[in-house]
């Protein structure tokens, strides 16, 4: 076997850092108090090799065992103290009796670390995380992660691989709705409430677990949309796109990363050097720990960097990869790595202690087990169904609410004698509104909307008959003659139409994002009843229908809503609550637009600017786009519609000149502020957004970024006047000489309801 000398591949990771000079990243917080660091040397120092290189050993319940080992083999190397962590236990007795054999069987008595997909709620399920990006409310995420901590951890699960911050531009990827959708600034955003949600005020609290951001790094840009597959992203995009959520998660004191399973630019993010060392640990001085992702590491070989177990494991983790999730590899060659000199002492020692560390910083090594007799407490049981059903209500994105009969459709009123006829194969699907990684949630606690909208009926006096119409992904048109009689004798049909809930999620992709099965058809002929139809999409991407969007007069996106799916639903439906939400990703007319993002370059062929700057006199015919579709979203980034409505004053800026390296060196920032009116007859929410431009730098700019958002609660007729400040985290980029820095040039600036809309106001940065 060819032996890669490890001085080859340690200068493999120095060197882009050592040809060109960065600047580091300010201090992170951290989320492990100062003891940690002696206590984990204290450790260290007692450990054999073997117990070190078992503390970077991952392994999942069930297999307790990397493929090589059987399941006894599993339980006896957690008594050898060869197993660091392990996966998908679930219950208080299971922790429980996993950690007893690693506290009192193992001869240090170091406690193992349990890991679980906590996404969106343990046993409270909460909208998927596409859902709850929508709700551009960080504060509300953080409430959420806050609550699936506090029941995870209870459990003794004191890690969750979550969040996940990848950034997605191309809905046929499944896993866009694990994230917070296409924008790296509302990304990071919603790392942070992720990472403190989780974290709490300290790790050592009993209700704290260990974040993850994963997936490290550019998962989300899988080429054609197809889950795993190969990524090719420039090292600017990396930066101003992809890493900048990852930053945020750092910057919050995130304990832990996960390392992905995509190759960048041919070298597999789980063995690359340069995302791992040079940028994670180098620039941004990260002291957690990496994780990589299932079996990534034994991919490794798949991917061709590695002809076998051995270099697999050696190139993982000289890469930077500490810990090995499933591959059972590390365990299996660190050993006689490290003694045959392959691969240093330090490096596997830098690796064990930042596991010590973290498992120091969560009180495991103090206290290790937890109660298996807490009986759940029923008015916080309710507090948690109330913070659910706000997320959902938050979550759910008007796209449609044309006038019937003179007014807007929706909201319905709960009139006596009103007959509501309910359709679709998701009105009544417990499980289905859990949408990918469940957890422990339990679909008997979820509140269909069927259920919901019988109990709303039966107290309002309304008539309501339901009828599925057809399945999913639904072949047979059996049911659509029922159906239709029944929408044709309705007053209002309501459908719930949209995908299955484990149709997104991982290795969910797929290559067409309409309605699945018959659906369309079903409700192109429930429509032709010329009855009012309100159409509830469920799904876990934003999915093509250009269709509906023009026939159908009511149209509220509800992703996959959690628990209270159904309450949520029916209090917005009526008026109760209104739809909070702002889509988080562009809705494409048709697949073929796919990617499809908001904050794109403008290219030197534009068919319009969208924000109408420069000079766009190009031929009408050789410009970028299609010839059989517009270039425009359906929906745009920022968009969704409110039961009021908004006015904005024009933006004003606080200086017309400002120096650019001012700004840069933090010396100054800039003001932006713009009056928002709630104009209609309700109270509501507004999202107000703040978009920027630049023009006349080293680089080509998007055509709009966001850089700011406020939500504003508001009564008829109230004013509300919002600032926002624009200084070096706002304004920087990466420019031409891959330095991150504001530039001298124009900038443009603009608060408005979305991403489409708005005046830009022109500030010029000054040398
Ligand atoms: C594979 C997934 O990619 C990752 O997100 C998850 O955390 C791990 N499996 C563990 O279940």
């Amino acid at each position: 076997m060819r032996r890669i000398p490890p001085v080859v591949l340690i200068l493999g990771c120095l060197l882009p850092c050592a040809v060109r000079p960065v600047r580091l990243a300010a201090q992170n917080r951290d989320f492990a108090p100062p003891q940690a660091d002696f206590r984990a040397d204290a450790l260290l120092a007692q450990m054999t090799l073997e117990e070190k290189v078992g503390q970077l050993n991952q392994i999942s319940i069930g297999s307790l065992t990397g493929p090589q080992q059987t399941v006894k083999d599993g339980d006896e190397l957690i008594k050898k103290g060869w197993v660091g962590a392990i996966l998908n236990a679930v219950t208080a007795r299971e922790t429980n009796a996993y950690q007893k054999e690693a506290v009192e069987g193992s001869r240090l008595h170091i406690p193992v670390l349990f890991g679980l997909d906590v996404i969106h709620g343990f046993r409270t399920a909460f909208p998927i995380p596409l859902g709850l990006s929508a709700s551009w409310d960080p504060a509300l995420v953080e409430q959420a992660a806050r609550c699936a901590a506090g029941e995870s951890s209870s459990q003794g699960v004191r890690w969750t691989f979550s969040p996940m911050v990848d950034i997605a531009r191309d809905p046929r990827w499944g896993r866009i709705a694990e994230g917070a959708g296409e924008d790296p600034y509302l990304g990071s955003a919603f790392a942070r409430a992720y990472v403190r949600g989780y974290q709490g005020e300290r790790l050592d609290q009993q209700i704290s677990v260990a974040a993850c951001a994963k997936h490290f790094v550019g998962y989300g840009a899988a080429e054609g949309g197809r889950d795993y597959n190969t990524t090719e992203i420039s090292e600017r995009t990396l930066r101003d796109v992809y890493l900048p959520p990852f930053r945020a998660a750092v910057s919050e004191g995130a304990a832990t990363v996960m390392s992905a399973f995509n190759s960048l630019d041919g070298v597999p993010a789980s063995a690359n050097p340069f995302t791992l060392t040079q940028v994670l640990r180098r620039e941004w001085r990260f002291r957690g720990f990496v994780d990589s992702d299932w079996t990534a590491v034994r991919e490794i070989m798949l991917h061709g960097i590695a002809e076998d177990e051995r270099t697999a494991a050696l190139k993982s983790f000289l890469a930077g990869v500490d810990m090995d999730m499933q591959s059972g590899f590390f365990v299996q060659y660190l050993s006689d790595l490290v003694r045959t000199g392959q691969v240093p002492a330090e490096r596997l020692d830098e690796a064990v202690r930042a596991i010590l560390r973290v498992k120091i910083a969560l009180g495991l090594v103090d206290h290790p087990y937890v109660s298996e007799s807490s009986a759940p407490d029923p008015a916080i049981a309710a507090q948690r169904e109330a913070l659910a059903r706000k997320a959902a209500e938050e979550s759910f994105v008007l796209l449609e609410n044309r006038k019937v009969g003179g007014f807007p459709l929706l909201p319905l009123e709960a009139k006596p004698g009103r007959r509501i006829v309910l359709l679709g194969p998701l009105a009544d699907s417990a499980v289905d509104m859990l949408g990918s990684w469940s957890c422990q949630a339990e679909p008997a606690d979820v509140v269909t909307l069927r259920k919901a909208m019988s109990e709303s009926a039966a107290r309002n006096g309304m008539r309501l008959s339901f009828t599925r119409g057809t399945d999913m992904p639904g072949k047979s048109e059996s049911g659509f003659p029922e159906a239709i009689e029944a929408a044709r004798h309705a007053d209002i049909v309501v459908m719930a139409l949209g995908e299955s809930g484990l149709s997104s999620g991982e290795a969910s992709a797929r290559s067409d994002i309409n309605l699945p099965g018959n659906q369309e058809k079903l409700l192109e002929a429930v429509v032709g009843t010329g009855k009012p139809v309100v159409l509830i999409v469920f799904s876990g991407r934003p999915l093509s229908i250009a269709w509906a969007s023009e026939h159908v007069p009511a149209i509220l996106m509800a992703w996959f809503p959690g628990m209270q799916a159904g309450p949520a639903l029916v209090r917005t439906l009526f008026g109760e609550a209104e739809p909070g939400g702002r889509l988080t990703v562009s809705v494409p007319r048709s697949v073929g637009q796919v990617p499809i993002y908001y904050n794109h370059l403008n290219t030197g062929r534009p068919r319009v600017d969208p924000i109408g700057l420069g000079s766009t006199k190009s031929d009408p015919y050789f410009v970028t786009g299609y010839i059989d579709q517009t270039n425009s979203p359906l929906y745009p980034f920022g968009y969704g519609l409110t039961y009021t409505s908004f006015s904005y004053s024009p933006t004003r800026v606080s200086a017309a000149n400002v120096s650019a390296k001012a700004i840069d060196r933090g010396e100054t920032r800039l003001t932006v502020s713009a009056d928002v009116r709630n104009t209609g007859s309700r109270e509501g929410t507004e999202t107000a957004q703040l978009y920027v431009r630049l023009r006349g730098t080293s680089v080509a700019r998007p055509v709009r970024e966001l850089k700011g958002f406020q939500r504003a609660h508001l009564a008829p007729g109230e004013n509300r006047h919002l600032e926002f400040e624009l200084g070096r985290e706002q304004l920087a980029f990466w420019n031409a000489e891959m330095k991150d820095a504001v530039e001298p040039g124009s900038l443009y600036v603009w608060i408005a309801p979305d991403c489409a809309q708005g005046t830009p106001v022109k500030v010029e940065l000054t040398e």
